[in-house]
């Protein structure tokens, strides 16, 4: 497999993806196109149903697209197959969800360190990435605490340093203020635009709340499956 290094993090191109066929076929995405170039915080919008969610799937890799064509920090996703999907979940690509998805029975330390430990890396090398990343989110102070004993947006923050634990190239979130009160919202926004300036990562967002769409360099509006807006913000 070939890679080369881009200035585009994501390409898209022309894809479709339905669910179901003949008549009660719902036709999710319908020929989507745009780039997200490297380092830059896209808001992706859009209302529910407009395919949000499918397009994040298929951007990460969770879910390949009928037609057309998605290329990710240079790897062309239909070239990889299986295991090379795995692979490029795990060590590119950092999945931020609305619910977190935390494990319960984990402290804070212990789950921002899973995918270190799904990478064998040693226990040292964990200890110090994990307490790196936990102060990058501002939960030094929480180590110890188990999610239920933490706020959402504390704990939409181990989620944040957990998904960027193996230091991947893009940082897919899918409505990630979702259940947070604007206030939580914003700043967890906030550490979002922080973190793609500091850790080098291109992140990938999609949000129901327009007041988090001025953080973004970019803002992507799907309408009924189709690219309806994409724009540039203004720095
Ligand atoms: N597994 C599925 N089977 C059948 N239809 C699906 C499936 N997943 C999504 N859809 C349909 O595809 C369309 C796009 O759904 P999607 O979840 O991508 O929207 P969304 O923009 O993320 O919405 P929301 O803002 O509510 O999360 C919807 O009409 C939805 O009903
Ligand atoms: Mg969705």
């Amino acid at each position: 497999m070939t890679q080369v290094v881009t200035e585009t993090m994501v390409r898209v191109e022309n894809v479709h993806r339905s669910y179901g066929d003949g008549a009660g076929a719902v036709h999710a995405l319908r020929g989507v196109s745009f780039e997200v170039p490297r380092g830059e915080l896209v808001a992706l919008k859009g209302r529910s149903g407009s395919g949000k969610t499918t397009l994040l799937n298929i951007v990460g890799g969770l879910d390949t697209p009928d037609r057309g064509r998605v290329e990710v920090d240079g790897l062309d996703l239909a070239d990889l197959g299986e295991d090379g999907l795995l692979a490029l979940r795990r060590d590119r690509v950092g999945f931020v969800f609305q619910s977190f998805g935390l494990i319960p029975i984990l402290t804070a330390a212990e789950n921002v360190g899973v995918p270190l430990r799904l990478r064998r890396a040693d226990v040292r090398e964990r200890e110090e990435r994990v307490d790196l990343l936990l102060s990058l989110v501002g939960l030094s102070g929480h180590a110890r605490q188990r999610p239920a004993e933490l706020s959402g947006g504390q704990q939409q923050r181990v989620a944040i340093a957990r998904a960027l634990a193996n230091s991947p190239a893009l940082l897919i979130a899918d409505e990630p203020t979702g259940q947070l009160d604007a206030e939580t919202g914003h700043s967890v926004m906030e550490l979002l635009r922080a973190v793609v300036r500091s850790e080098q990562v291109t992140a990938l967002v999609a949000t129901h709340d327009t007041n988090l769409l001025d953080l973004a360099d970019r803002v992507l509006e799907l309408g009924d499956g189709e690219i309806i807006e994409s724009r540039a913000l203004p720095a």
